[in-house]
C-alpha cells in the first residue's frame, strides 16, 4: 500500500479545523441562520479573513455549506456539533484540545524514552492534570460518554448480566445504566473517581461509590467490568488494578475486560493509532491477547472466553483461577 504523503496534512488539519469550529461555536451560531463571513467573525470575535479560509476549508470537506449570497450553512454533520443537539459530538472534539495535541505532537519522546509525553510536557498525569482542570475533566467523561454510546448498547444485550454489576472506572454511569435498562433483575454499582462520579448522567440508574482502583476496593460483584481501563496503564499499574479486582471478586464472580485486542481487532489500523495515542497520554498501551493473558494469570485470574464486540472491541471474560 503506497501512503500519498502530501494529502497526509489534509487529516491533521481537518481533525484540527473541527475542534476550531467547535471552540468558536461556529455551528451553533449558523444554526442560528445562515451568516456571511464577516457576520461570523463579529459574532465569534475572530479575524474576517481567516475564519473565511477556516470556512473554505471545512466547507469542501462538507462540514458547513456556502450558498449563492455567500452565507455559510450548517450540513446534518454539522448540526451534530451544536451543543444542544441529542447525539452531539462536540465534547468529543473539544477533548482534544492543545495540551492533547502537544502530546501527539512529542510522540518522539515516548518512542524514545517509552513514557508518556504528556507526563513530561504538563509535569503530571494526564487524569491528575484533569482533577486540576474541571472544565476539560467534563468534556473527557462526556467524549468517553460518546465513544461508548453504541458500545455500551451492544455490551447491555449481548452479555448476560445477572445479580450485582459493578462497573470499575464506568465514567459517567452510561454502561451501567444501560444494563440495568436491559436487565430489570440487575443491580448496578458505577465505581469511579469522586470527581467523576459527583457529575453522572441525568439518566443514571444505580448506586455510586467513589474511590480509586489503586486501593483495594470496598465492594463486591458477582460482575466486575474493566471498559478501556486497562489500556490506559502500563503493564504495573494495569496489573495493580486487575489484582485489587480480583481480590474483590468471590469465587464465582466473573470480570469482563473490554478493551481492544491488537492481533484480534478487525480494524488493526484504527487500534493501532490508538495505541500511540494512548503511549504519549497515558503511557497506556493496546495489549495483543498474550500479554492479556500474561497480566491476568499474574492477577490470579483465567480467561474464559472472548466475545466479539465491534470492529476493534471485545470483551475477555475471565474468572478466578481456582
Ligand atoms: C478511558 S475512561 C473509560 C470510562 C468508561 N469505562 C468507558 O468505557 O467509557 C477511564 C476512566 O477511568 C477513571 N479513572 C482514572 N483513574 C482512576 C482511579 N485511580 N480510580 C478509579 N477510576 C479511575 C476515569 O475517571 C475514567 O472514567
Amino acid at each position: 500500500m503506497s501512503i500519498n504523503i502530501t494529502s497526509l496534512l489534509n487529516n491533521i488539519m481537518l481533525a484540527r479545523a473541527l475542534f476550531v469550529a467547535a471552540e468558536l461555536d461556529i455551528a451553533e451560531h449558523l444554526s442560528q441562520q445562515p451568516m456571511t463571513a464577516a457576520q461570523l467573525a463579529q459574532v465569534s470575535n475572530t479575524d474576517k479573513d481567516s475564519l473565511e479560509r477556516l470556512m473554505h476549508f471545512l466547507t469542501l470537506h462538507e462540514v458547513f455549506a456556502k450558498d449563492s449570497e455567500n452565507k455559510y450553512h450548517t450540513t446534518d454533520f454539522s448540526t451534530t456539533m451544536c451543543a444542544n443537539h441529542p447525539a452531539t459530538i462536540k465534547p468529543f472534539l473539544l477533548h482534544d484540545d492543545e495540551t492533547r495535541w502537544n502530546a501527539f505532537g512529542n510522540l518522539v519522546y515516548s518512542i524514545k524514552t517509552g513514557k508518556a509525553s504528556f507526563d513530561m510536557l504538563y509535569g503530571q498525569t494526564y487524569f491528575d492534570y484533569l482533577k486540576k482542570h474541571p472544565q476539560l475533566s467534563a468534556r473527557f467523561d462526556q467524549a468517553m460518554t460518546i465513544i461508548s454510546n453504541q458500545e455500551d448498547e451492544i455490551i447491555a444485550k449481548i452479555i448476560s448480566f445477572y445479580g450485582t454489576i459493578a462497573d470499575i472506572g464506568g465514567g459517567k454511569g452510561q454502561l451501567i445504566t444501560n444494563i440495568m435498562k436491559n436487565n430489570s433483575h440487575v443491580t448496578g454499582i458505577l465505581f469511579d473517581l469522586p470527581q467523576v462520579i459527583q457529575h453522572h448522567n441525568a439518566d443514571f440508574l444505580g448506586k455510586k461509590v467513589a474511590g480509586s482502583f489503586f486501593e483495594p476496593l470496598p465492594l463486591t460483584a458477582d460482575i466486575f467490568i474493566l471498559k478501556r481501563i486497562l489500556h490506559d496503564w502500563h503493564d504495573e499499574k494495569a496489573l495493580q488494578i486487575l489484582k485489587n479486582v480480583s481480590t474483590a471478586m468471590n469465587n464465582n464472580s466473573k470480570l469482563y475486560i473490554i478493551d481492544g485486542i491488537l492481533d484480534h481487532a478487525q480494524d488493526k489500523k484504527l487500534l493501532a493509532a490508538i495505541d500511540l495515542a494512548l503511549l504519549t497520554i497515558f503511557q497506556g498501551k493496546e495489549r495483543t491477547l498474550q500479554e492479556i493473558t500474561h497480566l491476568v494469570h499474574k492477577a490470579g485470574l483465567e480467561i474464559v472466553r472472548i466475545i466479539h464486540i465491534n470492529e476493534i472491541m471485545s470483551a475477555i471474560e475471565c474468572k478466578k483461577t481456582k
